[in-house]
């Protein structure tokens, strides 16, 4: 199997485990509570930023396709950098999301530079 394709299967495994519970499998949120991560601006914006958050957490006030959230998120901090990869990879290329592979690499990057 391609190497985007495997990222895509293990993603979606991860992703159900620990990701659908508030995100949802359609990827669209629940009400004010959990934000959409399909055709989500906020997600768009950053990369870098989704995985520090996926594994970091994240709370305080953000703005997800014009509509305000506060909630708090927690943190996955067992999850190894190739997980984050893979269900990064899954998320950025679900639901209409286009934005193509991310790799180990550029999750490593983006992990030693959280804010
Ligand atoms: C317990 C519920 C919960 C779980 C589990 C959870 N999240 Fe979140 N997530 C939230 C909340 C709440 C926010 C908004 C935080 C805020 O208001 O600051 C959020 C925000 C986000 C955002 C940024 C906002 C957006 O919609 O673009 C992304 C991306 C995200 N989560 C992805 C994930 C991924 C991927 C997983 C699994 C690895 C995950 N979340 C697991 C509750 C959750």
């Amino acid at each position: 199997m391609q190497k985007f394709a495997k990222y895509m299967v293990a993603g979606k495994q991860l992703y159900t485990t620990h990701c659908s519970n508030c995100h949802q499998e359609s990827g669209q949120g629940l009400g004010k509570l959990y934000p959409p991560l399909a055709k989500s601006d906020f997600m768009m914006q950053n990369v870098n930023r989704t995985a520090c958050l996926i594994k970091n957490g994240i709370k305080g006030e953000i703005i997800v396709n014009n509509i305000t959230y506060n909630q708090e998120m927690p943190a996955l901090e067992e999850l190894t950098n190739l997980e984050v990869a893979e269900i990064a990879t899954y998320i950025y290329n679900s639901w209409g999301n286009e934005r193509g592979f991310v790799t180990v690499k550029e999750v490593e990057t983006s992990l030693s530079n959280c804010q």
